[in-house]
């Protein structure tokens, strides 16, 4: 029985101090809930804030960075690494999403570096693939999502698989208020689930826990977990709001 996970992508979202409001909101809305892992994955600058104050008020919510650098100390301006996250009690992490492959030229190798490295440090990477609407109207939707997959877990063992998390991301469906149907990301996913199994093992794609992301909200959420294969959500705009969010937890 694999637990749904659900987790906010505040993305370039929330000083500090809204930071904190905002998982204190999160926290009285869910407390108690059980039927799904929490994780918020604010900015790097808001993580020591929100982090004492999930210590502090004992929240039961996983804290996510956004990136990270595989490397641990040197000459990378700009770049944090995993122990620098694991002094603020991160415990995971988002690799690869479409943003930063679009905008800052991440390569599949560099996630694979990320993923292994993450893992190595004990932090849950949340690695992210998915097509474009090009790459989709094209046909290639199976060939780009398959050779992400097989790519971000390059020389990964089987043993790793429970501490990873993959999201299934079509680029069409982030920010659009337009989220795949249940029938094309149930697809995908169980692709990425095969894809998991032929590089990892079938008890590893039994495993495996895999999201859904992609203008997910608390009227849609339902449909995407009822399926056989979606573990839950990477949430982007809807994780910016208590209400929201928590609607999308206890809907899960
Ligand atoms: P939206 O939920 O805003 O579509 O964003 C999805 C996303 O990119 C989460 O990582």
């Amino acid at each position: 029985m694999r637990k749904p996970v659900i987790a906010g992508n505040w993305k370039m979202n929330m000083t500090p101090e809204e930071g904190v409001v905002l998982v204190e909101g999160i926290w009285d809305l869910v407390s108690g809930q059980e039927q799904a892992e929490v994780v918020v994955c604010p900015p790097f600058v808001d993580i020591p804030a929100v982090s004492e104050s999930i210590r502090t008020k004992s929240m039961e919510i996983g804290l996510g960075a956004q990136n990270m650098y595989w490397e641990e100390t040197g000459a990378f301006t700009g770049e944090v690494s995993p122990s620098m996250l694991l002094k603020l009690n991160v415990t995971h992490v988002i690799i690869g999403h479409s943003e930063r492959r679009q905008f800052f030229g991440e390569s599949d190798q560099g996630v694979n570096r990320k993923v292994k490295s993450a893992i190595d440090h004990g932090i849950v990477p949340i690695m992210c693939v998915g097509e474009s609407l090009k790459q989709r109207e094209a046909g290639e939707m199976q060939d780009v999502v398959t050779s992400q997959v097989k790519c971000g877990l390059f020389e990964l063992e089987e043993r790793e698989t429970d501490s990873i998390i993959i999201a299934y991301e079509p680029i069409w469906a982030i920010g659009t208020g337009v989220a795949a149907t249940v029938t094309d990301a149930e697809e995908a996913i169980s692709l990425v689930r095969k894809t998991v199994g032929d590089v990892l093992g079938t008890d590893a794609a039994e495993i495996i826990r895999i999201l859904y992301g992609g203008s997910v909200k608390p009227e849609n959420i339902s449909e995407f977990i009822s399926t056989d294969n979606v573990d839950g959500a990477l949430v982007g705009g809807a994780s910016l709001k208590p209400e929201s969010f928590a609607g999308i937890v206890r809907f899960s």
